[in-house]
């Protein structure tokens, strides 16, 4: 994602000499699925949830040199607009909302995205880009525009460079509440009868969601009925955790995620380095583990308590895990 030398030595160049104006800032939360993923893809319900302990920020101002400057040192891209490929993640969406919001002449700006988010690891930090920098774009030109529109226009992004994706991402990133969501459906925030603590814990290996969704869609095709009975059994654990929720009994969601861990092995998207840490964490006395999102990497979620939640997080990382996050979920 860098650009060449000379690319980056113009950008520190101009970043030296010229003072950008008038900030405009948006930021957008990560995310993790609690219960459904794949399924989802299938039209089967699944339950996703914001996290705010990670996010991503985008400051837009205006700048006095021609162009449209970008500045993501997470991803190390310092670039001018024009030198990167269309579609590049974050070109494809600055060229679509231009376009889209019939913008004729090309404003000078400069963009700054920073990110807490790891990439490509099921938190949803595509997504939490696209959200945040449309809605500071949509800002800083006086365009304004709904969470229903940014919501639908992060989904076409997230079909350009996915494949095949449900909309689950953008639209909990969109509305950074906890989310049941069903394919083509209005979308159904829901309730939390009583708050139940996840510890997310991150296998430091990056999984492009493409492929495994792509090679569950692979399966799916060689033999539709088996995959659509696996896609049900997901389908009525989700249904059943968001009554649970409901109620303020999440104590029955430790279960349900062990039964939806299982059917994601069946589904071929879970790789040893999850499930060790998934084995981990019950062993150390969550109620429930699952892996969560794409799969193959990226991150599994544990069900824990005031009690728990420390030497479970000790134990994911005595097993490997680059990384661990408590969230609280209310
Ligand atoms: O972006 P991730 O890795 O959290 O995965 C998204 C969930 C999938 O169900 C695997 C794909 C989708 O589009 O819903």
């Amino acid at each position: 994602m860098g650009v060449d030398c000379d690319g980056n030595f113009l950008f520190i160049v101009r970043q030296l000499f010229i003072r950008p104006t008038l900030m405009t800032t948006a930021s957008a939360p990560g995310k993790i699925i609690l219960f459904g993923e794949h399924a989802v893809v299938y039209g089967r319900p699944a339950l996703a949830v914001p996290v705010t302990q990670v996010h991503v920020e985008v400051n837009v101002s205006d700048s006095a040199s021609p162009g449209i400057w970008i500045d993501a040192s997470d991803v190390d891209l310092h670039a001018e607009l024009n030198t990167l490929p269309s579609d590049h993640p974050i070109a494809s969406v600055i060229h679509n909302f231009l376009f889209l919001s019939r913008v004729s002449t090309f404003p000078n700006l400069e963009i700054k995205i920073t990110s807490t988010i790891p990439v490509a690891s099921g938190l949803g930090s595509g997504a939490a880009v696209t959200v945040a920098l449309t809605r500071a774009l949509a800002s800083h030109l006086d365009r304004s525009m709904t969470d229903a529109e940014v919501n639908a226009f992060a989904y076409e992004i997230e079909k350009l460079h996915h494949g095949t994706p449900s909309g689950i991402d953008n639209t909990v990133v969109t509305y950074a509440k906890p989310v049941y969501f069903v394919k083509g459906e209005p979308i159904e925030v829901f309730k939390v009868g009583k708050p139940f603590t996840i510890l997310i814990a991150d296998t430091g290996i990056a999984a492009p969601t493409k492929e495994s969704v792509g090679d569950v869609r692979r399966l799916w095709r060689e033999d539709k009925s088996r995959w659509e009975t696996i896609f049900d059994k997901i389908g009525e654990i989700s249904f059943t955790a968001r009554r649970a929720i409901d109620a303020g009994k999440p104590e029955f969601l430790g279960g349900l995620m062990n039964e939806n861990h299982a059917l994601l092995q069946t589904l071929t998207v879970s790789s040893p380095e999850l499930d060790r840490l998934v084995e981990s964490a019950r062993g150390a006395g969550a109620l429930g583990a699952k892996l969560s999102g794409g799969g193959r990497g990226g991150n599994i979620i544990a069900l824990v308590d005031s009690e728990t939640a420390a030497p479970v997080s000790l134990a994911l990382r005595e097993t490997g895990a680059r990384n661990t996050i408590t969230t609280q979920v209310s």
